[in-house]
């Protein structure tokens, strides 16, 4: 897949789609979901009890992620994180809770039912805050960030150079991002590697490592955060 697929894809008809999905996720209508939600997901992929015990249920219930992220993120009490498509909210509470009342979590999304549902459970939470938006336009000021986030979004976007060179920039200089995707092994014959592309936004798994995702426009982070 292009990290730039607007001219190749029906944008607002992706967005359309991935809206109404998100919607049902918030609203807890899992039954016609392609995909697990909830604390036995988040447990089964490696998210610790006593913090899943941490944050608000509601949230967890709707949590939608594809990995353990924050094993690496390795989240410091005060810092700065910005959390792309937090969905209900499971990651921005549990990195919340890792920052502590001395740092600060942002969460961004752009399906107003998730962000409404996450923003309704910020109660006993003061460092987090969620706002409505696009992950390739991000509303925030440059080298604002400690650490950028995320969790399972970042390949349903149609246009990942904005995302990336947005990440790069509301980072600080040295900040980590630390993103878990849908991705794709390079043996997959042709057939399914345009079924992953088109259907999920996956990329092929290798070129996580190449320098393009390490380097934006002059700016540097580092793709994965040092694990302690
Ligand atoms: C897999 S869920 C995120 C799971 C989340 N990390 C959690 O803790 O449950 C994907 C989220 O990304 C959001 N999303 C997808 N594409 C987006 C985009 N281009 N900009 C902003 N949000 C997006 C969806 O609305 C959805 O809530």
């Amino acid at each position: 897949m292009e990290l730039d697929a607007t001219s190749l894809i029906d944008v607002d008809r992706l967005d359309a789609e991935v809206t109404a999905m998100y919607r049902h996720v918030a609203r807890g209508e899992d039954a016609g979901l392609h995909f697990e939600v909830g604390r036995p997901l988040a447990q089964r992929l490696g998210y610790p009890g006593p913090l899943l015990d941490a944050i608000p249920a509601a949230a967890l219930a709707s949590f939608a992620g594809v990995g353990h992220h924050l094993a690496l993120a390795a989240l410091r009490p005060g810092e700065a994180v910005l959390d792309l498509g937090s969905g209900s909210g499971t990651d921005a509470f549990c990195a919340a809770t890792l920052v502590g009342v001395s740092g600060r979590v942002i969460g961004i999304d752009m399906t107003d039912e998730q962000v409404a549902k996450a923003s309704s459970l910020r109660d006993g939470f003061p460092q987090v805050e969620i706002v409505e938006g696009r992950i390739e336009a991000l509303p925030f000021d440059d080298a604002s960030f400690d650490a950028v986030i995320s969790n399972g979004v970042i390949n349903l976007s149609p246009a990942k150079d904005r995302v990336f060179a947005e990440a790069a920039r509301v980072l600080r200089p040295g900040g980590d991002l630390v993103i878990l995707n849908l991705s794709y092994r390079d043996d997959l014959g042709e057939d399914r590697r345009d079924l992953a592309a088109l259907a999920r936004g996956a990329f092929e798994i290798r070129r996580y490592g190449t320098r393009e995702f390490r380097h934006w426009d002059g700016a540097a982070f580092h793709l994965v955060r040092r694990a302690t």
